[in-house]
């Protein structure tokens, strides 16, 4: 099994990049590989609406993104981070988001009524981080939000939405055990599950 962490700060050596990290620390296991990019390190464009990926489902747009796509596909659940900004998720981290569209399925003549391409093949499972420096998650605003409900969308089951207050300074992360503590629960929580599954699904292939 593999898990995929996506760090959506500029600040790589900052908060988000060390719980995401730590994160990934609590999952990785000798049946679960995991993996860590920096949003920074590519160049994403926001989507451009074109519904080029109607029938495909590939986004037409040749950026960095499509070194992103096989990262997604080839594994079992994500782990997104993203510092909050103006109560919201970095730019970095919604245009990300918004080119998950080519994955998204309509039905042509109503469009309340849609799938996604995860989904179709299975579903999979993330975990969000949202740090903020304020004290309370008003202060937070939508960050959690703004990442679990398009992941919910596109079909992926969100285990946990972290919300972690009281972070500034790229290195505040080191002293708050409590932050530490919420994330590793988180990952040992997406690990269990993704056990389950396989488990499950080992089973399901016996009973057949
Ligand atoms: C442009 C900008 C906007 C921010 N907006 C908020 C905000 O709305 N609420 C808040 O509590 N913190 C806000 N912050 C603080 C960051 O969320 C906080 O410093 C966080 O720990 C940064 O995470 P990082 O170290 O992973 O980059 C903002 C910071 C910046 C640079």
């Amino acid at each position: 099994m593999r898990v995929l962490g996506i760090v959506g700060s500029r600040r790589k050596k900052g908060n988000t990049a060390y719980l995401v990290q730590r994160t990934l620390e609590a999952i990785k296991s000798k049946d679960i590989d995991t993996e860590l990019i920096f949003l920074s390190d590519y160049t994403i464009r926001g989507c451009i609406g074109c519904e080029g990926c109607k029938d495909t489902y590939k986004c037409v747009i040749m950026d960095d993104m499509q070194k992103i796509y096989p990262l997604l596909l080839n594994c079992d659940a994500i782990v997104l981070g993203s510092p909050t900004y103006f109560y919201n998720i970095t730019a970095d981290m919604k245009a990300f988001i918004e080119r998950l569209y080519c994955y998204q399925i309509f039905d042509e003549e109503d469009r309340s009524v849609w799938s996604s391409v995860h989904e179709v093949l299975g579903g999979k499972y993330a975990v969000v981080i949202s740090i903020c420096e304020q004290n309370t998650e008003e202060d937070m605003g939508f960050a959690a939000e703004a990442m679990s409900k398009p992941l919910t969308g596109l079909g992926y089951r969100v285990i946990e939405a972290v919300k972690i207050l009281k972070l500034f300074k790229k290195e505040d992360v080191l002293g708050s055990q409590d932050a530490l503590e919420q994330v590793e629960r988180a990952g040992e929580k997406l690990k269990k599950t993704l056990r389950l599954r396989n488990e499950t699904e080992k089973k399901l292939k016996l009973l057949e």
